[in-house]
């Protein structure tokens, strides 16, 4: 039940709410997840397509990669969960931050506006030499020269294994602040994100997870519902706005 929720709401002045979302947010809305069976590691090698050697080595497969899920993403739509996240901003008495590892823009476009996408996002193209950065074509290449600077050392917005997340100077002052951080649709497999519930939890906050199945980082959460995003995570925030 959600009175949960309700306890921590009477008893700590609910003032900031902090949300990890994976994959698992997007998978309703037709985007292909990472590690469920058949997702995108059962079909490419991570060191293929997704690290800064990878893209070095083939660029043009990389960007091949990047074009067919820039195209998906674009053909998605924000799924009730997303929307849900939306409602809970707006009516929330406090603060909501999104932390998503998602490179979809369904949390922008569900009407989301505190969102950090630490993985970078498909609509961002990169330029490796002097920094520009710009709204990604939908189809990018290695040929394709840097509107600012104007030389051929463009890449995907992405951040790659081995390289810096972003948003790090907004996530840990968020995550030391947090009085609930949940935690949707990620397997926590991935650092630095698998760690930010402990973290969380460490500095005070109520951690929760809403997810298919329990994650990698189970025993980092006080509670847990399970289930389709698109169903569990409607509920979850009615119950914080109308706690
Ligand atoms: N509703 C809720 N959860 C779901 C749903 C759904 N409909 N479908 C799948 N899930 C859950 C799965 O149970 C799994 O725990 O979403 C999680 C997806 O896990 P991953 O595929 O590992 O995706 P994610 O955790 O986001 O991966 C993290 O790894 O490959 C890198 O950079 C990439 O951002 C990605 C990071």
């Amino acid at each position: 039940s959600f009175d949960f929720i309700r306890k921590i709401q009477r008893n700590y002045g609910m003032k900031k709410i902090v949300i990890l979302t994976g994959a698992g947010i997007s998978a309703e809305s037709g985007l292909g997840t990472f590690r469920d069976e058949g997702g995108l590691w059962a079909k490419h090698r991570i060191e293929d397509v997704a690290t800064p050697e990878a893209f070095a080595r083939d660029p043009a497969l990389v960007h091949r990669f990047y074009n067919t899920r820039r195209a998906q993403a674009v053909q998605a739509q924000p799924n009730a969960a997303h929307l849900a996240l939306a409602r809970l901003e707006a009516g929330f008495d406090g603060d909501v931050l999104i932390i998503t590892q998602n490179v979809d823009d369904l949390h922008d476009r569900a009407g989301s506006r505190n969102v950090v996408q630490m993985h970078g996002a498909l609509t961002g193209a990169l330029c490796q030499v002097c920094g520009f950065r710009w709204k990604a074509p939908m189809e990018m290449r290695p040929s394709d020269t840097c509107p600012a600077c104007k030389k051929q050392t463009t890449r995907p917005d992405i951040v790659w294994f081995g390289e810096v997340p972003y948003g790090m100077s907004v996530i840990d002052p968020a995550l030391a602040s947090a009085d609930i951080f949940a935690s949707i649709g990620t397997s926590g497999q991935v650092y630095p994100a698998a760690a930010y519930a402990q973290h969380a939890r460490r500095m005070g906050a109520r951690t929760v997870e809403l997810n298919l199945e329990p994650s990698a980082n189970a025993r980092d959460f006080d509670q847990r519902f399970l289930g389709p995003a698109s169903e569990i995570v409607p509920r979850w925030v009615d119950d914080l706005l109308t706690a």
